[in-house]
């Protein structure tokens, strides 16, 4: 996640104006910032890596002249977080430039070819790809218009974008482009706008046009035009009001960055699953020569862990051992060894219990792996090899599409894996995969069809005063990752068991209307855990069920319950139905007029041990 700006005014200068407008998209990113314009046919470009604020004290942002430029403040994907990395980037004679937000898939294939064709990379991002690609096109079309250009070489990117390029061989333009990525157009009397979302311009106007998938924008002085890239369909759009305040507007327009992030999760999963194969197959290399693994981490990355051991165990027939990092060294540090492998699992890059845990590791020459979703963090750093769960930022404190996309990252790892020990059939390897292809569009249809029904359980359980988490095998992993989410927001003390553990003791808690939420995939442990059910309702429990659409078993001895898609493979479960558990959480915490972004006593990255 990026965030990208640009303008044509008619009056001003446009690069304080970028400046100013990159510092609303920081949320979206800030390893570094980039701005160019155009100026009597020439384009001035200033970039570095750090965050806006640091950048402007060095090179001075505003001074860039012209009244056409595009800006760009970035959360690395590809490439580490370094200036040469830094959009905007340029083709060879350095005559085009473009900034983007998104993944292209097809990079090395484009990358190779436009070598072989002569040309010539300086950055280790997909994105550069995209101006050599217009230059090679306008070199073999001539007659191309740079709008041509740009939409030809569009047609042949695979992945998501959203970009922005101006040109000094049409000085007077910017053509955009979107797929998958955000894209919107403001308009006011002075000029065009382009952004990656409304708070950037909406200081500036508030009548916004939005970009749909699939589409190509020109945009001059005189005004914009939008074209469907599939069949070259001219499409009329008016501007729209946007009424909303500005604190609002950074938010969607949602109340709180929780519900954002967790209805974003759809898009976030689909990023996980454009991680390039080579990360993929260098890690599971890894985990396939270790003695011993370790899945290290904290909270919610643990629970990611304890799944991911689940996925593991069963596709790779790999045993790992998840744990907490703040254990690590008590419970572990003596037996690491050189032939030991830590899959340290961290959001933040930065948490400084799990960073402990690796340089015990270290010391004792295991290797280390890891997985974050901040590039240039110090996990990426003392990694031999990392991979990048490219979510975005996450700003509500308590973690969600986190957790989401940890899991897709996993899985990719745990398939890849077997597929390298040939553990599965071919059938079922190309079932798991199409599936977890099918997983955004499902938790979706999740978010789509359940909140509402969400929202009303937690109106109903409101009073509660202590919860019970259950599930059997890696759904034991989802019930704590639910039990930690109602706890941090709502503040409810709540407790998680494997199902089958509960009655070894928590069962004792249980008394009339004591709520038990179950999570129930239609998966092997089924019938024991129904059974499991019945040892709650017997003693008066008040059963919440996360189930599959149409099981009417549990259906039957719920009280409440709620339905996710059918046909999920068991490894792959955790993703959606944790969903209702976070929208559980989120719920109940505005019932209890709580902010859900800001829970007491807790911070989004703990760096201290
Ligand atoms: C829970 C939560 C925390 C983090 C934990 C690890 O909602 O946010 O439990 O998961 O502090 O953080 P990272 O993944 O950044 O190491």
């Amino acid at each position: 996640m990026c965030g990208i700006f640009g303008c044509i005014l008619k009056e001003g200068a446009a690069s304080p104006l970028i400046h100013e407008s990159l510092k609303k998209l920081e949320y979206r990113g800030y390893d570094s910032v980039g701005i160019v314009t155009l100026n009597n046919g020439e384009l001035q470009l200033k970039k570095d890596q750090g965050k806006i604020d640091d950048v402007h004290r060095l090179v001075n942002l505003d001074d860039l002249e012209g009244k056409i430029g595009i800006g760009h403040t970035r959360w690395a994907t590809h490439g580490a977080p370094l200036k040469i990395n830094s959009h905007p980037h340029l083709d060879c004679e350095g005559k085009i430039a473009v900034v983007h937000n998104g993944i292209i898939e097809n990079y090395s294939e484009l990358k190779i070819e436009l070598e072989n064709n002569g040309h010539t990379f300086v950055s280790k991002t997909d994105t550069e790809v995209i101006p050599h690609l217009i230059e090679y096109t306008l070199f073999k079309n001539p007659q191309y218009s740079l709008a041509d250009a740009v939409f030809e070489a569009i047609k042949r990117l695979e992945g998501s974008y959203a970009l922005a390029v101006i040109s000094i061989l049409e000085p007077d333009k910017i053509i955009c482009a979107r797929n998958e990525s955000p894209l919107v157009l403001g308009v006011n009397e002075n000029g065009y706008y382009l952004a990656s979302d409304i708070p950037a311009f909406l200081p500036i106007t508030n009548q916004a046009i939005i970009v749909n998938d699939g589409e190509f924008v020109i945009i001059s002085s005189k005004g914009c035009e939008i074209k469907r890239i599939s069949d070259s369909a001219i499409m009329k759009r008016t501007p729209k009001i946007i009424d909303w305040t500005p604190e609002m507007a950074v938010k969607k327009g949602y109340p709180h960055f929780m519900i954002k992030e967790i209805i974003e999760q759809p898009s976030t999963l689909r990023n996980t699953l454009r991680i390039q194969d080579h990360y993929l197959d260098l890690i599971s290399t890894f985990l396939d020569r270790a003695k011993d693994v370790f899945l290290v981490a904290c909270g919610t990355s643990y629970h990611a862990c304890l799944a991911a051991s689940y996925m593991f165990s069963k596709l790779a027939f790999l045993p790992t051992y998840p744990v907490y990092a703040s254990e690590f060294t008590e419970q572990h540090g003596k037996s690491v060894s050189i032939d030991s492998t830590i899959l340290a699992v961290s959001q933040s890059g930065e948490t400084a219990d799990t960073l402990s845990s690796v340089t015990c590791a270290q010391q004792r020459a295991a290797t280390i792996l890891g997985l974050t979703n901040v590039i240039g963090s110090t996990l990426t750093r003392v990694s031999r090899v990392y991979i990048g769960q490219q979510s975005g930022p996450e700003i509500g404190v308590a973690a969600t599409k986190t957790f989401t996309s940890e899991l897709s990252v996993l899985a990719q790892l745990a398939l890849r894996l077997s597929k390298k020990r040939g553990k599965i059939s071919q059938d079922e390897m190309d079932n798991l995969s199409e599936k977890l292809e099918e997983i955004p569009n499902i938790v979706e249809q999740i978010i789509r069809t359940q909140a509402e029904k969400v929202k009303q359980i937690a109106k109903k359980y409101s009073y509660a005063k202590t919860f019970f988490f259950l599930g059997r095998g890696i759904s034991s992993a989802t019930a704590y990752e639910g039990s930690l989410k109602l706890m941090e927001i709502a503040y409810i003390p709540s407790i998680a068991f494997p199902a089958g553990e509960s009655k070894h003791g928590p069962i004792s808690l249980i008394e009339p209307g004591f709520p038990v939420l179950f999570i129930c995939p239609k998966d092997g442990s089924h019938k024991t855990l129904i059974s499991n059910i019945m040892e709650m309702k017997a003693r008066g429990a008040s059963i919440i069920s996360i189930i599959e659409e149409e099981d009417d078993a549990i259906k039957k001895i719920s009280d409440d319950y709620v339905e996710i898609p059918k046909g999920i493979p068991e490894i792959l479960s955790p993703i959606p139905f944790v969903v209702p558990l976070q929208l559980l959480a989120y719920y109940m915490a505005l019932e209890k007029g709580l902010n859900p972004d800001t829970p007491r006593n807790l911070a989004k990255c703990v760096t201290v041990k």
